[in-house]
């Protein structure tokens, strides 16, 4: 990181025409006031690589470093870092700054050492996975050592990329996923949210609203970003029952992106963001209606969620009803600002996505389960987890509850083709739902078809024990 200085004397410096600088200035998004006005450390590093990168001169002499550690005469080839933590946007910034360095001093490459490391939250891990991939990509050797097991599984050295077998291959939460399109986007988007559907109990509207802002964030990056892929992780944390999506990309970032469009010139990357949120700002009317940033924003806060948003330099949170943010995030590179939208869903917190987005639509996953008859339905023998198992039974409870909050008034299971059940998936469904929701609400809200005379004797005696137990 350089120090602070100005347009002329950068200019100086650098030996090229003060308009260069004011070019590359309003190109970063940051207020041209003439060659005295003052540049921070940051802006003026952007700006020298921007000149650098650019081959508008050749290399200058590395400007004075004031963090930095000098390099030495014979520097390693390779260095090496201690990663303590992986759980927040600090901590990413940590190992950017690492990365960027590592080019600045012209190694061939950097060792990540994750021995001590603790905590490995979405927030930190998605953008360190996107700024690995991009580091790589120009030749830095980055190399991951001492991941404990939970973060090797997470993928950080090497995502999950979207194909048809794994999605149906993986697991979908706690793994850091790679896409590259808007279909890619959807299918991945749909097999986390039936995850969930099937392990996480939501409470009124959570999983349909967590759904829709999961696919526009994602669907941003293959629209704006620019870059080649967007980078997702789905956490539970079931202590404090939230559900945590981060979503980041190597691309141009919000405030070029909205600078592209006629409309829009805001004035700092902070102020970009506090301008995608609000209602119908987009970078191109005729294609989009920016609808996705502002629709997250509606959603996180009705939920009393959190949100925070870092795109360029700049970063925005919102914690409740409180938004605060400044202009100083560290950028991927010069040409690649990054965005990373990270935001936290209460599980037990209704939302109402028609209220959000001011319009009433279809629920499309309680569609997928209407019958012919208006009623819905889940036919026991299609459930991947079959009806043997007390996990899998858990997960058809969860499933079926979450049916129900949803909004379906009542939902029919049908047994078509199941001759028995198990005595221990007839108690974890049946037995467990009557003792939870009461004996009258579950014979209303539950009605159960086409069962053997053996399946309604052990559903019977699943009931019959649960209320004894009691
Ligand atoms: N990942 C991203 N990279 C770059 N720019 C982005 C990114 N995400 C959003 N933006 C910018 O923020 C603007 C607002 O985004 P938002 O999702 O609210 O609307 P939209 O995508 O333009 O329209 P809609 O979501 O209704 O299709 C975008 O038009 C784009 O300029
Ligand atoms: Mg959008």
């Amino acid at each position: 990181m350089m120090l602070p200085t100005t347009v002329e004397e950068l200019a100086r410096r650098l030996a090229v025409d003060p308009a260069l600088i004011t070019k590359h200035l309003m190109e970063i998004g940051e207020p041209d006031e003439g060659n005295a006005t003052s540049l921070d450390a940051a802006t003026a590093s952007e700006v020298v690589e921007l000149v650098v990168n650019r081959n508008e001169k050749p290399r200058p002499p590395l400007p004075p470093v004031a963090q930095d550690e000098p390099t030495p005469r014979t520097a390693p080839r390779v260095r090496t870092i201690a990663v303590q933590s992986l759980g927040s946007p600090a901590a990413f910034e940590r190992i950017l700054l690492e990365c960027r360095r590592a080019v600045t001093q012209g190694r061939d490459g950097l060792v990540l050492d994750f021995t001590d490391a603790e905590g490995f939250f979405p927030n930190a891990v998605v953008p360190t996975v996107a700024a690995i991939e991009h580091y790589r990509r120009r030749g830095l050797d980055i190399r991951l050592e001492g991941l404990p097991p939970a973060a090797s599984a997470m993928r950080l050295d090497s995502p999950i990329a979207v194909e048809p077998e794994t999605l149906r291959r993986e697991p979908t939460m706690a793994r850091v996923w790679r896409y590259t399109s808007h279909k890619e986007a959807n299918d991945l988007t749909t097999a986390i949210v039936e995850a969930i559907r099937y392990r996480v109990e939501c409470t009124e509207g959570v999983a349909e609203a967590l759904e829709w802002c999961l696919y526009e964030v994602l669907d941003n990056v293959t629209q704006h970003s620019k870059a080649p892929a967007g980078f997702v992780m789905v956490q539970h944390h079931s202590n404090n029952k939230t559900l945590a999506a981060c979503v980041a990309d190597t691309g141009i970032g919000i405030q070029r992106s909205l600078a592209s469009s006629v409309t829009h010139r805001p004035k700092s990357a902070f102020d970009a963001l506090t301008l995608a949120i609000q209602e119908g700002v987009t970078r191109d009317p005729s294609t989009n209606q920016g609808n996705g940033l502002f629709g997250l924003f509606q959603i996180v806060e009705q939920n009393r969620g959190r949100l925070n948003i870092g795109s360029g330099r700049g970063s925005m949170r919102i914690d409740g009803n409180r938004v605060s943010g400044d202009s100083d995030r560290l950028v991927i590179g010069p040409d690649n600002h990054g965005t990373t939208v990270d935001f936290q869903l209460a599980t037990k917190n209704a939302v109402s996505l028609a209220r959000a987005l001011n319009y009433d639509h279809q629920n499309l996953f309680l569609e997928s389960l209407e019958t012919s008859e208006g009623e819905h339905a889940v036919v026991i023998r299609q459930q991947a987890g079959g009806a043997g198992s007390r996990a899998a039974a858990r997960e058809l409870r969860t499933f079926i509850l979450n049916i129900l909050n949803e909004g379906a008034p009542h939902v029919v299971l049908d047994f078509t083709g199941q001759a028995v059940v198990s005595s221990s998936f007839a108690d974890e469904v049946i037995g467990k739902l009557v003792l939870e929701m009461g004996f009258i609400s579950f014979n209303n809200r539950v009605r159960l078809r086409n069962m053997t005379p053996t399946v309604a004797t052990l559903l019977d005696r699943a009931i019959a024990l649960r209320i004894k137990a009691r």
